[in-house]
């Protein structure tokens, strides 16, 4: 079992790199099958999803554009608490097609808050895809389109998730070893 040490955490490694790029192959011949002849904007978010963006859209062969927003925390009024925005919106996409690429779906809160923007921007239609997904944190009904990998309620890193800002560069998914 490989194993590996982020700051002062132990992690084991859950899904090797040659799977994910597997069912990253998979996912995206879905995808190119699901959209052909469509012209479609792929949307990732920043920072978690990067690599999986990169892995996937280099396998698209459709007429396809990409491009990233990040979700910014910032203070706001007493009474509304802590307050999530969505930053870096640059591409026209209203009456286009658009694939969602996150890195992890958990609770939903996160995808709930991209999918009411996208709606805003009136958008064709809106399809997600997720390289992991913990089904037992979902609180939402968002369907989720293309999902690589099922996970248990664990905390993961590696393939673009990080511990505190490191273990992006892990070729591999790692879980977190309790103790
Ligand atoms: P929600 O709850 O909004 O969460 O679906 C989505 C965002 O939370 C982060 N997240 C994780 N990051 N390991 C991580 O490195 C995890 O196990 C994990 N679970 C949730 C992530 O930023 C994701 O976009
Ligand atoms: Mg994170």
């Amino acid at each position: 079992m490989k194993e590996t040490t982020i700051l002062d955490k132990r992690f084991r490694e859950m899904i090797p790199g040659e799977i994910i790029n597997r069912r990253i192959d998979d996912m995206a011949e879905q995808i190119n099958r699901d959209y052909a002849g469509k012209d479609v904007v792929f949307l990732g978010i920043l920072n978690g999803a990067f690599l999986f963006a990169a892995e996937l859209f280099k396998r698209v062969n459709l007429k396809a554009r990409i491009s990233f927003v990040k979700l910014a925390s910032y203070e706001g009024t007493k009474s509304s608490g802590s307050v999530k925005e969505l930053i870096g919106w640059n591409e026209d996409i209203k009456g286009m097609p658009v694939i969602v690429i996150e890195d992890i779906v958990d609770t939903g809160h996160t995808l709930e808050l991209i999918v009411g923007e996208l709606k805003v921007r009136k958008v064709a239609n809106i399809k997600i895809a997720t390289l992991l997904y913990k089904p037992k944190a979902y609180t939402k009904k968002i369907p989720l389109d293309y999902v690589g990998f099922e996970i248990p309620n664990d905390f993961v890193v590696g393939f673009g998730l990080d511990y505190d800002g490191y273990g992006r560069n892990l070729p591999s998914v790692y879980t977190l070893i309790k103790q």
